[in-house]
């Protein structure tokens, strides 16, 4: 029996939506994307988060246009996929709209269905590029790099961006409205600005701007969407038309399920249980080693390690032997005594405020 303290609560009502969700040809099957987070949303938990159901559109973490014409090797692990992986867009970042082209043409010829920009990156390798957030700083140039990888393409090309560089620069709505002329199919709009970097609220009514702006094509809000209240204020007070969840993700795969769920009936369903967060964190184990081989498959999974030792609450002892995982034989063997160990008996999935994301933080320019 579902017990009370199981369901997601607060449920406020759910907005309505009279048709699907498209960004240009593609139909997303739900309103709820997974935002990049590079060095996180690779292939394996991509699909390990596909699985559990609800999500609409994933990205792939942001890869430099020239790496991918220059064939670098890491570029392309960024880029693996598999069938059960789509609906997939590939996030390019770059300054140079020649390479900007080529590297959309390059991934339309091999089935990538949607290409997303980065206009939001505040981290210094990538703006001092002049690519990422630094777009926003020069916007006839930016326009006109849009417009020219719009038409060299068929599929879908979107935009991911942040409100502005700073508070006295809000630029966003002015952009979103021109990238819809050139022919952006959709817009992701996180909302902070660069200088805020991850600090501080997000500016809904900064969001909602840029909903006002645009025509007719899709705004995707995004930015600290944790549970089903922080949707409802996200879409009642923006208007948006779906939602990124970025770090909210990471702390409850499940989050896409529940949102989707919440949106076509008013009630998000249950949380995950203890055993559903095992079966999880050992599914994407296994995808990460499929994915870069045992040896820098393990080193993946140490980066995410503590956090499932924590929402786990394994205690410390399995936590550091977890953290140095260094073959499936010893992570199968840990696997084993946690699951004899059993799930702690007063264990809530409501302890996760402790699943924390490291983000960029200090002077912004040591980024
Ligand atoms: C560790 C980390 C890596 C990120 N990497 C990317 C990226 O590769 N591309 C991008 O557009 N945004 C990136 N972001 C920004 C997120 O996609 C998202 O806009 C931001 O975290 C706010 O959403 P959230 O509160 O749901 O996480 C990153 C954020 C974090 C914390």
């Amino acid at each position: 029996m579902m017990n009370a303290t199981n369901a997601l609560d607060p449920r406020p009502l759910p907005p309505r939506f009279d048709s699907p969700l498209h960004f240009g040809s593609v139909r997303l099957a739900s309103r709820f994307n997974l935002a990049p987070l590079a060095g996180f949303t690779n292939v394996a938990l991509r699909r390990t988060i596909r699985e559990l159901g609800g999500l609409g559109l994933a990205t792939t973490d942001l890869v430099n246009a020239r790496a991918i014409l220059e064939g670098k090797s890491k570029t392309m692990e960024l880029l693996a996929t598999r069938p059960d992986d789509q609906p997939l867009a590939v996030q390019i970042f770059g300054s140079n709209a020649d390479e900007m082209v080529s590297a959309a043409q390059w991934l339309q010829d091999r089935g990538v269905p949607i290409v997303d920009i980065n206009m939001g990156c505040p981290v210094r390798k990538v703006v001092r590029t002049g690519g990422g957030s630094a777009l926003m700083c020069d916007p006839a140039g930016t326009v006109k790099l849009l417009e020219r990888v719009v038409r060299a393409v068929v599929i879908p090309i979107t935009v991911k961006m942040r409100l502005g560089w700073d508070d006295e620069n809000v630029t966003a709505p002015f952009f979103a409205r021109l990238f819809e002329e050139v022919g952006v199919a959709a817009i992701t709009i996180h909302g902070r600005t660069r200088e805020q970097g991850f600090s501080g609220k997000v500016n809904l009514e900064g969001i909602r701007r840029v909903v006002e702006a645009v025509r007719s094509i899709p705004v995707v809000g995004n930015g600290d969407v944790k549970s089903v209240a922080d949707a409802a204020a996200m879409f009642q007070k923006t208007g948006c038309h779906a939602i990124a969840v970025g770090r909210g993700a990471l702390a409850n795969p499940w989050i896409f399920r529940q949102l989707d769920s919440w949106l076509n009936t008013g009630d998000p369903g249950v949380r995950a249980s203890w055993n559903e967060r095992l079966d999880f964190m050992e599914r994407h184990f296994r995808r990460l080693v499929e994915w870069r081989g045992e040896h820098f498959g393990c080193l993946q999974f140490r980066r995410v390690a503590t956090w499932y030792a924590r929402s786990l609450r394994t205690g410390k002892a399995i936590q550091q032997r977890l953290v140095l995982v260094s073959s499936p034989a010893m992570f199968d063997e840990i696997v084993e005594e946690i699951r004899q160990r059993g799930e702690p008996a007063d264990w809530s999935e409501r302890d996760l405020s402790e699943y924390h994301v490291a983000v960029p933080s200090g002077p912004m320019s040591h980024w």
